[in-house]
């Protein structure tokens, strides 16, 4: 977790990719990294290996990785004196993931430019690969002996860790098999968000929430992940993933366990992950015979998203004609321990929603007695803990206020936190946040083995239950809406409700966050 960059900090890397002429490279790790070295957060002696099978030169990776940092970069088109000082920093090497003679080549490469620059290199090798090779490279590492130095290499991996969790436990039994836990970094792109970071500093760095924050005061809590977009170009492989396996198994599980843990002792990496597997082992188990009662599913269907048609998510490139795969999934969840023992959490994320908007909201309890006349507060509400973390980078507390007149009338209000407002450093992206950590060693924002096994433990039981039912309503929600019907019926109680997302205004209305209930 980054404090204070520092180039000094950082000794002497070689940051190796693995699908260095793939797509991820492009959009996401280089655009980081070239990020990273304009924020001066690189060290001096640092080379990209980019490892691939195509053939290609030097020259031809650095024009199209150009052509991603002018996409994506947040300081926007590179100026070409600063793009042709970080370009010569990357290399390609044409290789077969699965050939012992690329491991070879790549060790030589590594001690060359070791020997170049007079002192021993970190190594840091990432898999932006397909799935199907997590398992092979970090095989063909061992065997090469490069894995050997605990204290100079790391293995980077991406989600999804597993299908399941059968074959999340044998993938980290490969990387266990080479690499030591402390040398493998499993990344959740969420946990690199500012917003999602900043829920340790909210809880733990203030006093005033910590008490209110258990059973005795919050009612319920939804954690809800929307997007508007489709699967884009990833039908091919999201019809074998869904939403469940895409965004709940990691995404969703690690919003939960910041919200659920208990506070940490020091914050240190371990410390931190201990307290979040401890939520999941707290979880209370799903029975297969209980899925129907505690989740729901859903596949969208054509309709309308940002004032267009939009197809069905059976009509898009890559997916099965008759798929039965999900887009939106929505579950309850309890937490038993004496924290949180009987506070319902509701989970959803979909595709194809109205809006973008990722969001945890903390429904804090009625007052235990209502000593105003009824008649002042008709518009009554209890209070409630918005923490907004896309595209609203913010925190919203609604309560209630007097409203200005003779007579005493109750009107909900809100005390808003807008990063934007508040703050005028720029958020990096999560993956500058989470590579510079690679780089510093520090695994506080990656998952750990036994996290991703209890995260996959948990929702074995609705995999399982789902796969051997055909949902038989596919699809069930129209594109742009807030997903199948029956995802009201989850909600344990009347009074529990989807909360509408916060939006923000435009700054005339003085960029208020408005909240409302859908
Ligand atoms: C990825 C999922 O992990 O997260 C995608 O594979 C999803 O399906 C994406 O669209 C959402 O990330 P973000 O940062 O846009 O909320």
């Amino acid at each position: 977790m980054p404090a204070c960059k520092t180039t000094d900090q950082l000794e002497p890397t070689v940051f190796v990719i693995f699908g260095g002429a793939g797509d991820l490279t492009w959009r996401k790790l280089i655009p980081a990294l070239f990020d990273l070295s304009q924020d001066r957060s690189l060290p001096e002696s640092f080379a990209i290996l980019a490892v691939d099978r195509i053939k290609l030169g030097d020259a031809a990776l650095r024009r199209r990785l150009h052509d991603g940092v002018n996409q994506f970069s947040r300081f926007g088109r590179a100026k070409e004196a600063v793009w042709s000082r970080f370009a010569p920093h990357i290399h390609y090497q044409q290789g077969d993931f699965k050939k012992s003679a690329t491991y070879a080549a790549l060790g030589g490469q590594c001690a060359k430019l070791e020997k170049q620059w007079g002192a021993k290199a970190h190594r840091i090798f990432y898999m932006a690969t397909p799935p199907s090779m997590f398992g092979e490279i970090p095989k063909y590492l061992g065997r090469a002996g490069l894995a050997r130095d605990r204290a100079f290499a790391r293995i980077v991996i991406e989600k999804p860790i597993g299908y399941d969790l059968e074959s999340a436990r044998a993938l980290n039994a490969v990387l266990g098999a080479s690499f030591e836990e402390s040398q493998i970094f499993r990344i959740d792109h969420y946990l690199g968000k500012e917003t999602v970071q900043n829920i340790l500093a909210f809880r733990f760095a203030n006093p005033l929430f910590e008490p209110l924050w258990n059973r005795r005061y919050i009612d319920y809590v939804t954690i809800t992940v929307a997007e508007s977009v489709g699967v884009e170009h990833r039908g091919g492989y999201y019809d074998h993933a869904g939403a469940l396996r895409d965004m709940v198994q990691n995404h969703l599980m690690q919003l939960l366990c910041l919200i659920a843990m208990e506070p940490m002792v020091s914050f240190d990496a371990d410390e931190i992950r201990n307290k979040k597997v401890d939520v999941l082992h707290a979880a209370r188990p799903i029975h297969r015979d209980q899925v129907p009662l505690c989740a729901v599913r859903g596949q969208y269907g054509s309709g309308t998203a940002a004032g267009k048609k939009v197809p069905g998510y059976r009509e898009e490139a890559g997916v099965a004609t008759d798929s039965q795969t999900e887009t939106f999934v929505a579950l309850k969840l309890f937490i038993d321990n004496w924290r949180w023992q009987g506070v319902p959490f509701y989970l959803r994320t979909g595709k194809r929603l109205p809006r973008q908007a990722s969001e945890v909201s903390i429904q804090f309890r009625a007052v235990p007695h209502r000593s105003f006349p009824p008649e002042a507060s008709l518009g009554w509400q209890p209070s409630r803990l918005v923490l907004s973390i896309q595209p609203v980078e913010g925190i919203v507390l609604g309560f209630q206020a007097k409203y200005p007149g003779p007579e005493m009338q109750l009107r909900p209000v809100d005390m808003r936190f807008a990063y934007r407002e508040s703050f005028d450093a720029p958020s990096p992206d999560a993956y500058e946040t989470l590579l510079w950590d690679v780089m510093k060693k520090d695994a506080t924002l990656f998952m750990r083995a036994d996290q991703v096994e209890a995260a996959w433990q948990l929702l074995m039981p609705v995999l399982e239950a789902w796969s051997g039912t055909q949902p038989g309503d596919f699809p069930n929600y129209a594109a742009g809406t807030w997903g199948p019907e029956s995802v009201q019926g989850l909600l344990e109680r009347q009074e529990h409700r989807w909360p509408a997302p916060t939006e923000l205004r435009s700054p005339g209305m003085h960029g208020r966050i408005r909240k409302k209930e859908n």
